[in-house]
Order: C-alpha cells, then structure tokens, then sequence
C-alpha cells in the first residue's frame, strides 16, 4: 500500500530541521549501502555518529508519535532511528530494494516491511528528486510538501530521479510492522478508516462494535509480537 501521510511536522519544526541541516556536517551516502546500492547512489547523509541525526531523529519518531493515521497504517512494532539525507547537483539513487533485514543495535534487528521518506522541502524547491516507486500497477512518482510523508512497501523497487536544480531534503526509515503481509495491513487499515467513519456519522452501535471485534480479532490473528 502506497499512501500520503500529511502534515507529520509542522511548518515551524520544519524550519528548525532546515536550520539544523544546514549547518550539519553530511557525508557520502554510499557509506550505508552494499556494494550494489553503491553503484547507484549519489547523494549525501547524516553520519551516523552526528548529534543532529539523533536530535532530529527523535523529534521525527515524536511527531509520528501523534499521527493516528501512522499508526493505523503502518501498525509499527519497530522502527529504525529516522535518517537524512539530501540530493543535489544531479544526485540521484538509482532503482534498488532496501534490505530486508536491518540491525537495531548489536543484539537486536528488525525486518523493514514499509519504507518511509518524510520529506523536508516543498517540490518547488528542486527539479527532478522525484520518488519514483514501481509496483504491479506500474511506476508511481511522488513529491509531497515539506513536512509530509509517503510510506510503501519495502519489498517495491525503488530509486530517486537525479536533483538537477536545488536541494533535496528528506529524512527516510524503516518499519517493522505488526502485520508483516502488506495486503492484510492494507484491508485493515481499510476496516479500520470504515470503522472511524461509522463511528463519527453516528451508525448503529451494535454493528460497529461487531466491526470493531472482526478488526481486532484478525489482528490478534495476523500480528507478530
Ligand atoms: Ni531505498
């Protein structure tokens, strides 16, 4: 499931992200992939021993903290600490899939079902630095406003077109969800949006707490913990 989760940050936090990026020290973003993602990444990261991707990092984990879309969606069990990077001056990630299993520290790791990219500057800021993601449907090409996020399954290819003016800022990390199986989060994650909006248009209680209990159940039968 490929969906558009707005408004993650405020325009003032996204502010103070851009500040602090601007005055942090990035480094080659090669550093993080195998050798076959090194053959097509050009672009630039936050280290990560570098205090603004743990402070910023943090302060992205807090904000989807609030989204009750998120949470629906994505149903998280882990995430990894939230990264950054920026493209420009023809930048570019070729297409490539993101590892299927990432370390947490050095005893834990975590298996990435859902890739997320928050993006950090308006598309009018930049050309090209589309997130060009190929699914059964075909390709889907997606640049939201600051401050908003995409989030799609990490078993799609993906890749980010060359930034040929401007600068691309995005933070971008993985979950592990609850519900490993895209196409069972996504008809819950359907059920669930149903089941919210029976409830506001104030629809009969006893059907919806029926709902209520299929969702729940099919959860308790679907998810890992
Ligand atoms: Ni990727």
């Amino acid at each position: 499931m490929l969906l558009h989760i707005p408004e993650i940050l405020t325009a003032e936090e996204v502010a103070e992200f851009r500040r602090r990026l601007e005055s942090a020290d990035w480094t080659d973003g090669r550093e993080t992939v195998g050798p076959q993602g090194a053959q097509v990444k050009r672009n630039q990261q936050l280290p990560d021993a570098s205090p603004a991707k743990a402070e910023l990092g943090n302060a992205v984990l807090a904000a989807l903290n609030r989204s009750p879309l998120f949470f629906a969606a994505a149903l998280p069990r882990k995430i990894l600490p939230p990264r950054f990077n920026r493209y420009a001056g023809g930048g570019e990630y070729g297409f490539h899939i993101d590892g299927s299993v990432m370390s947490l520290s050095e005893s834990e790791q975590m298996r990435s079902d859902i890739s997320c990219t928050l993006f950090l500057n308006n598309p009018d800021e930049y050309d090209g630095g589309r997130l060009v993601i190929r699914d059964t449907y075909g390709e889907h090409s997606v640049a939201l406003p600051a401050g908003d996020a995409v989030i799609y399954p990490s078993s799609s290819l993906h890749r980010v077109e060359p930034v040929t003016r401007g600068e691309r800022l995005a933070s971008f990390f993985w979950i592990q969800s609850l519900v490993r199986s895209d196409s069972q989060r996504q008809m819950l994650f359907q059920m669930d949006t149903s089941i919210q909006t029976l409830t506001a248009e104030d629809a009969d209680r006893e059907a919806v707490l029926q709902l209520t209990g299929v969702y729940h159940n099919l959860l308790r039968l679907w998810s890992e913990t």
